[in-house]
């Protein structure tokens, strides 16, 4: 079964937006990354980005029954969206979240995510390369059950 790799709303900018906070990369640029990596590990992925929450709601129920663990950058969803929680909590597979910034030092409404009670663990502040980091995590979240 493939990883889910889920992208929330404005990460189709990435390389167009906040330059300075985001980087270069766009998320063209990530999709092939993660492609090469999950080569690598032998693991299968799908790369999705939507700017609608119900969009992603989908996605999670889908992989509910498709996946075999799903990595999630749920963007500014992840300081509101009680409805993703929900959804990552039904999946009941491994979930690691992602963000490219570090969301630590940035504004206080970014300090608190809701996905993260969902998630395994986060990885966040390491740009890009945090979704090859995610990818090593759940290889071996998927590959050791706790
Ligand atoms: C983000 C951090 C969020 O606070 C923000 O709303 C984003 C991107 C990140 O990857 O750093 O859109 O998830």
């Amino acid at each position: 079964k493939p990883v889910y790799i889920l992208n929330g709303p404005n990460l189709n900018l990435l390389g167009q937006r906040q330059p300075e906070i985001y980087g270069a990369t766009t998320l063209q640029d990530i999709d092939t990354m993660c492609r090469a990596h999950a080569v690598d590990l032998g693991l299968p992925v799908i790369f999705r980005q939507s700017n609608h929450e119900g969009e992603l709601v989908d996605w999670i129920q889908e992989a509910r029954q498709e996946a075999a663990g799903i990595i999630i950058n749920a963007a500014a969803y992840t300081h509101t969206s009680v409805a993703i929680l929900d959804a990552l909590l039904a999946s009941d597979l491994p979930v690691v979240e992602v963000h490219l910034s570090n969301i630590h030092q940035r504004d206080a409404f970014r300090h608190h995510s809701y996905v993260s009670k969902a998630a395994k663990g986060m990885i966040c502040g390491f740009g890009a390369q945090g979704y090859t980091l995610a990818l090593d995590a759940i290889h071996s979240l998927i590959h050791t059950p706790s």
